[in-house]
């Protein structure tokens, strides 16, 4: 799996741009910078811009490629970001840990990523922030039209709200849509695509 990563962040250009996430820029800056944690965080661009408000930033991916290009642009932009390689089995994060965790388009396979939100969701402190988007399940008909839009393919990879309220339930929910959007992400993210946007505060512990 991650070789498919790793080919894809070898190449020179960033695959999904240096700027971050345009959902994560509405969102980040309405709370007051702390611990936060990045998933599946690729090359970087959505820490680096966490890490430039004040932010202490943490994130992991399995691509080593990824790694590298996370560790150059922070470095090119004068911040420090803490990017740890591995699977979430492989890290150990505690529990209870961080004001906030950022899921831009982190995607992980049908199997393990029920259990992979809601353990991810044990490192969030009480009242910690999830800010989220992901391609919804109606994507896959975004992708026929516009192939450029990029996303996983598999369906039982793509996301639904009612997937959202099972892996988060103990949230209170601030925002929670399923919308389309026009993506201009580098060269892997362009055009019409549907995606699940969600913030929530963690209720209890
Ligand atoms: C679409 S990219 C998103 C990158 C980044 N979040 C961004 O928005 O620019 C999906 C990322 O998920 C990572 N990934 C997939 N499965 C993973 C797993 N089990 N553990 C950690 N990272 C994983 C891939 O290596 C890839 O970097």
């Amino acid at each position: 799996m991650s070789n498919f990563w790793d080919d894809r962040y070898k190449q020179k250009e960033f695959a999904y741009g240096k700027e971050a996430n345009e959902y994560l820029k509405q969102m980040l800056p309405k709370y007051e910078p702390g611990k936060i944690l990045f998933p599946a965080e690729g090359e970087g661009r959505n820490a680096v811009y966490a890490a430039q408000l004040g932010w202490q930033v943490s994130a992991f991916d399995l691509s080593l490629e990824g790694k590298k290009k996370a560790e150059y642009l922070a470095n090119i932009n004068q911040v420090k970001i803490d990017y740890r390689l591995g699977t979430l089995e492989e890290l150990n994060y505690q529990q209870n840990y961080f004001d906030a965790v950022a899921f831009i388009f982190a995607h992980f396979p049908a199997q393990i990523k029920g259990d992979y939100y809601t353990k991810i969701g044990g490192f969030l402190k009480k009242d910690g922030i999830i800010i989220l988007e992901v391609f919804s399940k109606n994507h896959i008909q975004y992708q026929k039209i516009n192939p450029n839009i990029g996303g996983p393919q598999d369906v039982d990879i793509l996301f639904s709200i009612d997937e959202v309220k099972l892996f988060f339930p103990n949230y209170e929910i601030i925002e929670l849509v399923e919308k389309e959007v026009n993506l201009s992400e580098g060269s892997c993210h362009n055009g019409l695509g549907s995606v699940i946007r969600f913030v929530g505060k963690k209720n209890d512990l």
